[in-house]
Order: C-alpha cells, then structure tokens, then sequence
C-alpha cells in the first residue's frame, strides 16, 4: 500500500508551527534533562549504525554523533520540512548524518541492513496505536540480535499535575492519539513487537507531562 506522504501530524502539531519546534521543545520538555540522559543511555560507540525514527530537526541525531564520531547516525522522517532543518543543522556544525525521507517501511532500506540501535524521541506518542506498532516492529526487524531500542517520549502520567501539564500536547496533537501514551501504552506495545528486557530507565517531569526514557532489547 502506497502512503500519503503527507499523511503525518508535525513536529508541533501543525505545520506552520514547525518553525518554532526546536525552541518550543527547548522550554517546554526541560530538553537539555532529557535529550543528554537519553545520548548517555544510547551510549554510541564507535561502529555503531544507530537509526533515528522521526527524527525532525536532527536533534538527537546530532548530539550522538557530536558524541561519537565514529558512529554512523541514520535520521529518518517523513516531513521534508524538518529534514531541511537537519540538513542545515548538520551543515553549520560539520557534522555528517544520513538524513532519509519518507516513513519507516519494510522497503526502507536495503534487504540485510541491521542497525545496532535504533531510537525514536517524542513520536510514538503522535502516531495511532496501530503506527506505534508498527514502528516498534519494523524496529525490531531491523535490529542486529543484541541491540537495543531506546525511545525517549511521554509516557504513563502518574500523577494530576503531569496530566494536566500532557494536555498542553494533547490539544496540538490530539487526544485520540496521545491518550494510551499518558495510560502507559508503550511497554506492553514492545513486548507485543517481541522486544525484551523492557526498561523504564528514567521518567523526566516536565511542564507538558511526564518523558519517560525506554530501553528494550532484540534477542
Ligand atoms: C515531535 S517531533 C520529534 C522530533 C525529534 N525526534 C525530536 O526528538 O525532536 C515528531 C516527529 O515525528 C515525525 N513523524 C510523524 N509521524 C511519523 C511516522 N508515522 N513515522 C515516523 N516519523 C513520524 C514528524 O514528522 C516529526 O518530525
């Protein structure tokens, strides 16, 4: 089945508001907290294939390989926009990541790639539920056995104030979506896809709910 490539929610919700993400995402997710709590935690090492799903504007993707020049770092994402906001990031910093279009598809890449790991921040909880497994299980697919997943994204809010600060992102990404995010969807979501050793390694407040740091692994 072919895909609208248009067919997304954007970084922010709406697309005109793409322009503001990365200081959005700046002052209202305690970004620096947990964006360097999820590089510790990926932990690249040289001749690592680390592959960023939805990445946006290359955040992470950068910071692992400013961390780790030796790694090759992978963005995917289907919104050109943000790609182009990777793209110009990379060039100003001299750094080098391949940055790919499109969403995560078995055709994706070649018949035999195995990523070492494989992260994604801040978009299972925007996707539906049947997009989230998706994603995890063409993850896991693409997996070296032995390698781990690391997603960085709201996750269960347990507490009123987390889930009064969650509906900030409900209201720009929709509540259909981002609900079984806030009900703690995501670890049974990886053992569906046959991911083990599930780990909430790190929940993060923040003034729009709750970030919890995963880690699971591919036997
Ligand atoms: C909130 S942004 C997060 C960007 C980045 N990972 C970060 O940490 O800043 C969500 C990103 O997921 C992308 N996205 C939306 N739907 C997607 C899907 N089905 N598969 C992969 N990426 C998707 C959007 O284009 C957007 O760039």
């Amino acid at each position: 089945m072919t895909r609208d490539a248009k067919d997304f929610t954007p970084a922010l919700g709406k697309a005109w508001l793409t322009p503001l993400y990365d200081l959005a995402i700046a002052l209202l997710t305690r970004e620096s907290t947990w964006r360097r709590a999820l590089a510790r935690q990926i932990n690249p090492v040289p001749g690592d294939n680390i592959l960023d799903v939805g990445c946006g504007t290359g955040s992470l993707a950068l910071m692992l390989k400013d961390q780790q020049p030796g790694a090759i770092i992978t963005g995917l994402d289907p919104d050109p926009e943000v790609l182009a906001r990777a793209a110009r990031k990379a060039d100003g910093l001299g750094l080098d990541i391949n940055l790919v279009a499109g969403f995560l598809e078995e055709k994706t890449f070649p018949k035999g790639t195995r990523f070492t790991k494989v992260t994604s921040s801040l978009v299972l909880h925007q996707v539906p539920v049947a997009e989230k497994e998706r994603i995890l299980r063409l993850a896991r697919g693409l997996l070296a056995p032995g390698g781990l997943l690391h997603v960085a994204d709201y996750g269960l809010q347990r507490t009123a104030l987390m889930r009064t600060g969650f509906r900030i992102v409900q209201s720009l990404d929709g509540y259909e979506n981002t609900t079984p995010n806030a009900r703690g969807i995501l670890p049974g979501l990886m053992n569906k896809a046959g991911f083990s050793n599930i780990e909430e390694m790190l929940v993060v407040a923040t003034p729009t709910g709750s970030i919890s740091l995963y880690r699971a692994a591919r036997d």
